[in-house]
């Protein structure tokens, strides 16, 4: 459910240095380029101080996330470029946020520079990491004040090198210095192709001339162990180590004083005929008070576009005697998201048909946790929610089969009415660790430090003609953040309001203050 990002439109000829003019606003630049004027603005401005940060809590567990990179690649150097600024419109970028393999590996968020590169260095016992980012440009430059995309007048001061260093502990080198490893990348270079297009083609580029020189016959398209090395930084994400659970459950948490802010608004969401870009609106001032953004597009929808799994369009009423099912996540400034999912009567009570679906899927959502410990497979919370969904759908008649028989493999007409899956791993992407190897992930074990999603849902639509009416226009969904622990499990997100009644109390408190 994350919003689709367009494809890189910078130029490729020359990735690692800015654009010589700004885009498209040269014919209407009204910067004087006399000499007097550069040599005027150039000068006059105070030292500034330097002062190196002491590295961050995150420092000492993304250097171990690399130490466990490097053994899986002895020998190799390994290119993590974090990808650049990626153009809306015209002029107009979105919000840089780094590749998440390189937040990981750097512990970089959302103050990492665009463009910049992670690359490990093979050694004689390991690797050397080294951070390439374009430092901020000294007052004598024009890029300080000419430059709208990334200079100091326009978007603030880049930090410096050292600053980077100190605060990432981690050594850093100027962003041009980079280019020799690029172009001169070779059998032995592996990059993380995804992450910045431009760097990928440089690279390609260059292993492309040394293949024609002393491999003709090596097909240009085969980068085995570049895609060897995107799953393995996926898989590597499986498992979240103490830094990674506690920005998660701040991420959560933030997560929770947002639900309560639209809670708290109802009464003007109702009275607006765009009541659900109001939600939308709410949670997103949360959103970026406490953290950097939302980690996905947020879902506001009320009444049947509750039953449109990605409604992120948001621009329908909110009419009492509908449910909402708001479906949104804080990321907080590390990048680590939540993902959370309530669905509550507008008014304060479910009907009783609302409240039937609410509690089968409740108890869903139930069944499947009850299962979660280390040594069961990922699959099996799925199976545990679905034997729920297709046992309460039979029960109410909607199924032309048994529970028993929907359930088996080549059926499966319960789904009709929840056509997703029950769980995704969570962490810095809101679907997680997307590349890892089946084996890993659906048909995975669970171990302790895994983070998912539980989120069952039942959807009946508004024109669906084997339900009976009353079930029409309904979609509930509850999505909680699971912890497994070495015992078990742990609810992360179990303080916001999951029972019928609950939630009902939980709207009638908040929305009547
Ligand atoms: N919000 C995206 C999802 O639930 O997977
Ligand atoms: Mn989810
Ligand atoms: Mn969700």
């Amino acid at each position: 459910m994350e919003s689709q990002a367009p494809s890189d439109t910078t130029d490729a000829a020359v990735p690692t240095e800015p654009a010589e003019a700004p885009r498209a606003t040269a014919n209407r630049s009204t910067t004087p380029g006399s000499e007097a004027f550069r040599a005027y603005i150039g000068s006059g401005w105070a030292e500034r101080p330097e002062v190196t940060p002491a590295p961050r809590a995150q420092a000492s567990f993304a250097a171990a996330r690399r130490a466990r990179v490097s053994e899986l690649f002895p020998g190799k150097r390994l290119i993590i470029p974090a990808g650049r600024l990626k153009q809306r419109s015209n002029d107009t970028d979105y919000p840089f946020r780094p590749h998440s393999a390189f937040a990981h590996l750097t512990g970089w968020g959302s103050d990492s520079e665009p463009g910049s590169v992670l690359v490990l260095e093979p050694t004689a016992d390991g690797h050397e990491a080294t951070l390439y980012f374009r430092e901020r440009a000294g007052r004598d430059s024009d890029e300080f004040y000419a430059n709208p995309e990334i200079g100091e007048f326009w978007i603030g001061a880049r930090p410096s090198l050292a600053q980077v260093a100190g605060d990432l502990d981690l050594p850093t080198r100027a962003l041009a210095e980079v280019d020799p490893l690029l172009d001169e990348a070779d059998g032995e270079t592996i990059i993380l192709r995804e992450a910045d297009p431009a760097i990928t083609d440089r690279v390609d580029a260059a292993r492309m001339v040394l293949w024609d020189d002393t491999d003709g016959d090596r097909d240009p398209e085969d980068h085995e162990d570049d895609d060897r090395l995107a799953r393995d930084l996926s898989e590597l994400r499986l498992i979240k180590d103490d830094f990674e659970v506690g920005e998660l459950r701040a991420a959560v948490a933030a997560t929770a004083r947002g639900f309560d802010d639209v809670l708290a608004d109802l009464p003007q969401i109702v009275a607006n005929a765009r009541g659900e870009r109001l939600i939308e609106g709410a949670f997103y001032t949360r959103a970026r008070v406490e953290g950097n953004a939302v980690g996905y597009d947020t879902i506001a929808a009320s009444g049947p576009h509750a039953c449109i799994l990605h409604w992120t369009r948001n621009d329908g009423p909110v009419v009492p005697g509908d449910l909402v099912l708001l479906d949104a996540g804080v990321e907080v400034d590390s990048l680590y998201t939540a993902d959370i999912t309530r669905t509550f009567p507008v008014d304060g009570t479910f009907g009783e048909t609302q409240r039937l679906v609410y509690e089968a899927v409740l108890e869903a959502a139930d069944a499947a946790f009850a299962i979660v410990r280390p040594g069961i497979r990922f699959r099996e919370i799925h199976a545990a929610a679905m034997a729920v969904i297709a046992r309460r759908t039979a029960e109410w008649g909607l199924l032309p089969v048994t529970a028993e028989e929907a359930l088996e493999a080549e059926n499966q007409h319960h789904r009709r009415y929840m056509v997703h899956g029950t769980s995704h791993h969570l962490g810095l992407d809101v679907h997680d660790c997307a590349q890892a190897r089946r084996d890993l992930y659906l048909d995975g074990t669970l171990e302790p430090g895994m983070v998912f999603t539980i989120e069952p849902g039942l959807y009946f639509q508004p024109d669906d003609l084997t339900v009976p009416e009353r079930f029409r226009g309904i979609g509930v969904r509850i999505e909680d953040n699971i912890l497994v622990t070495a015992g078990g499990a742990e609810n992360l997100s179990t303080a916001i309001p999951r029972t019928a009644d609950d939630v009902e109390a939980w709207v009638r408190r908040l929305s009547a203050r």
